[in-house]
């Protein structure tokens, strides 16, 4: 199976971001692949804007297309007036509508292979955010890794008996620009983290950094497309 992953799209970044994004689905849904990964962030601002990108991603593409959530995509500008809860109610909505799987709840399963996945949070996220500043009052970040936990708990007892198993995650399970220090290394994320996805999985499609790598952990590879602010990029992979 062929997959084509992006992330971090940032829709209405700029007045052009529209424009960019209409252009950068058309080019991929000319190639060859049979499921769509975006691996978060697809919003800037506000998470409204996911409604719009949604609509557009879909009137290219009528291929499979799975996703989790990226910090972003909990945003609210400072006039939005919503709950935590209001949003992901809103976002399981508008995924429903659009056909989109949300990995963080349910996993996508084809013969031996799963593809599963949570939407990641970090208390010391890298690079850092303004997430604090732009949460709904009814959130905290402790609140928000906490429930990582619980997602990975799912993640854990789903994957049991499939042989190839793929993890969609928002943030690097490593900090990404500390690759030449081994004191930086894990400074973004808990070290569980890359343990556990280490020794569960082949693949680890990540985004949020906005640098492309395919790296290997062992017998583990994270994958992360790369692209900038009106600057998407796409990789395909085989699983
Ligand atoms: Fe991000």
């Amino acid at each position: 199976m062929k997959v084509c992953l992006v992330s971090d799209t940032h829709a209405f970044y700029s007045t052009a971001t529209q424009f960019v994004l209409k252009w950068f689905w058309r080019c991929i849904a000319r190639e060859d692949f049979d499921v769509l990964i975006h691996a978060g962030d697809w919003a800037t601002r506000s998470f409204s804007s996911i409604l719009p990108s949604l609509d557009q991603l879909r009137s290219a593409i009528d291929k499979p297309v799975l996703t989790v959530l990226g910090n972003h995509d909990l945003w609210l500008e400072p006039s939005d007036l919503a709950s935590y809860e209001i949003i992901k109610h809103q976002l399981r909505e508008w995924f429903e509508m659009y056909d989109i799987l949300y990995l963080s709840e349910k996993s996508f399963v084809r013969d031996s292979l799963i593809i599963t996945g949570f939407d990641g949070w970090y208390s010391n996220t890298n690079p850092p955010t303004k997430d604090c500043d732009r949460l709904p009052n009814d959130v905290t970040m402790s609140a928000l890794s906490f429930n990582t936990q619980r997602s990975l708990e799912r993640v854990f007892r789903e994957i049991e008996g499939y042989e190839k198993r793929v993890c969609v995650t928002h943030f690097p399970p490593f900090d990404s620009y500390g690759r030449d220090s081994q004191s930086r290394e894990y400074m973004g994320a808990n070290p569980k983290y890359l343990e556990f996805l280490k020794a569960n999985f082949q693949i680890v499609c990540v985004g949020h950094d906005h640098q492309a790598y395919d790296r290997h952990f062992d017998s583990c590879r994270v994958i992360n497309p790369g692209g900038n602010y009106d600057d998407p990029s796409f990789v395909i992979f085989e699983v």
